[in-house]
């Protein structure tokens, strides 16, 4: 079958790289892509948000399975807009709706969900502009840091730790107020902070059934040991020694479980990937966020653990058949490297040539940021994340020590890494 990924990151380049190993794939269109994703298929230069594009690449290559990387296409509604269309409304759309969407898209609605299902999550109240002394009232009472979400989506910029009370004032103000993320902001969910360790995990669910996939963490920070502004995401690894089976047990009966069956009793639809992003206070776990979709870089390190064919999956997920699935996971440890362009999350410059990345061995290269010349075929910086190294070996030090000699081969103007990634669990070393 024919199928069409959307998105151009580092996920994508994993799935692709994945996708393309099923003897069911005969061939791949990916929007816009990579250039890794380039040498899994053909990379059509469209926006994921031109819906009648896309509709239009639907049916003259005859695609018969969707697959929505990033979140905003799912935000604006493709997957609706697919089954609103009686030329296309058969072709499977792997990612949830527009309503389910707003899982990601709305931190209130998903704050909203989860005190409905009565899964544990930081204690909230969500604010607009007409209640802003509320809110102020509302900060008073907690302690210490102070944790304000913008609404709406922000590009992973929407989240604000105050240490003080003046300075969460100070922003609350200028985020409702001021519309400091634009209409993100309109509304904010203000909540108490959790102390502790993060984790994302997966599921694949087609709306009844789900199955969990191989769990990871990323590290948000550009700078070593957890310092400096947050980017997209510098490295993961995968499993999380922490998340053992006493602690995944609770995930499954106090966060996944009552998700997806909080999904069927709202009537929500959802076809497609979860995120969970949790927090492990003490043994226990707290849903901090829902993202629509699979994380990157964790995606880097998930699916190559993951031994089952991904096409046949999704395809039981759209046909609501996943409970016929066994999820099949490499025990190995998989370890995720980003290299990225000097100056991001800043300001930073594209256009510089790779060099090295093909001569790889033992690792898996999966592109990010990065066009192919057309001249040369050769690759150039194209984005602030510009390549992933994952490695698999039977010990997390083994796969990061893999992933770092690696990186000493592939060459960029103004590369740089962070060289701790998995620093924090050194206790399994
Ligand atoms: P989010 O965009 O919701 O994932 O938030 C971005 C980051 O902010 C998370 O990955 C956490 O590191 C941090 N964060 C969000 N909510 C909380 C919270 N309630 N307590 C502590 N840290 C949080
Ligand atoms: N790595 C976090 C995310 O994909 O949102």
């Amino acid at each position: 079958m024919n199928i069409l990924l959307l998105g151009s990151g580092g996920r994508e380049h994993a799935l692709a790289w994945k996708l393309a190993q099923s003897p069911a794939l005969s061939h791949l269109f990916i929007v816009p892509g990579n250039a890794g994703t380039a040498l899994t298929g053909t990379n059509l230069n469209v926006s994921v948000n031109d819906f009648q594009a896309l509709k239009k690449i639907v049916l003259d290559r005859h695609i018969e399975m969707v697959i929505v990387g990033p979140e905003d296409p799912l935000v604006n509604g493709i997957h609706d807009f697919f089954l609103a269309d009686p030329e296309i409304h058969n072709v499977p759309v792997i990612g949830p709706r527009k309503k389910a969407a707003m899982l990601e898209g709305s931190k209130d609605f998903a704050k909203q969900f989860m005190i409905r299902h009565g899964i544990p999550t930081a204690r909230y109240r969500t604010f607009d502009p007409s209640t802003v002394e509320q809110g102020i009232a509302f900060l008073s009472s907690l302690d210490p840091p102070y944790v304000l979400k913008a609404d709406g989506l922000a590009a992973g910029k929407g989240v604000i730790i105050c240490q003080n009370l003046a300075d969460a004032v100070h922003e609350l103000s200028d985020m409702l107020v001021d519309a400091r993320f634009g209409k993100a902001s309109h509304k904010v969910v203000v909540e108490e902070f959790l102390k502790g360790i993060e984790l994302s995990v997966f599921i694949l669910t087609d709306g009844i059934n789900y199955k969990i996939l191989p769990e990871a963490k990323d590290y948000k920070r550009i700078g070593e040991g957890d310092t400096g502004l947050n980017t997209g995401g510098m490295g993961s690894i995968s499993p999380v020694p922490f998340a053992d089976k006493t602690f995944m047990d609770k995930v499954e009966s106090r966060i996944i479980r009552p998700t997806v069956e909080g999904l069927l009793a709202d009537n929500i639809d959802y076809r497609g990937f979860i995120f969970f992003g949790l927090m492990n206070v003490g043994g226990d776990p707290y849903l901090i966020e829902y993202n629509c979709r699979l994380g990157d870089p964790e995606t880097e390190s998930v699916i190559p653990r993951l031994k089952n064919d991904l096409v046949h999956l999704l395809l039981s997920t759209a046909r609501q058949h996943l409970d016929k699935e066994t999820i099949a996971v490499d025990p190995q440890y998989a370890a995720t490297v980003m290299l990225v362009s000097k100056g991001y999350p800043g300001f930073y410059e594209k256009g510089k040539i790779i060099t090295g990345e093909k001569s790889i061995t033992g690792s898996f290269i999966f592109h990010a940021g990065t066009k192919m010349r057309p001249d040369t075929m050769q690759a150039l910086t194209n984005g602030g994340r510009v390549l992933a190294v994952t490695n698999l070996a039977d010990t997390l030090q083994e796969a990061l020590s893999g992933s770092y000699e690696n990186i000493k081969k592939i060459e960029f103007e103004g590369k740089y890494f962070r060289r701790d990634i998995g620093f924090d669990l050194d206790q399994t070393f």
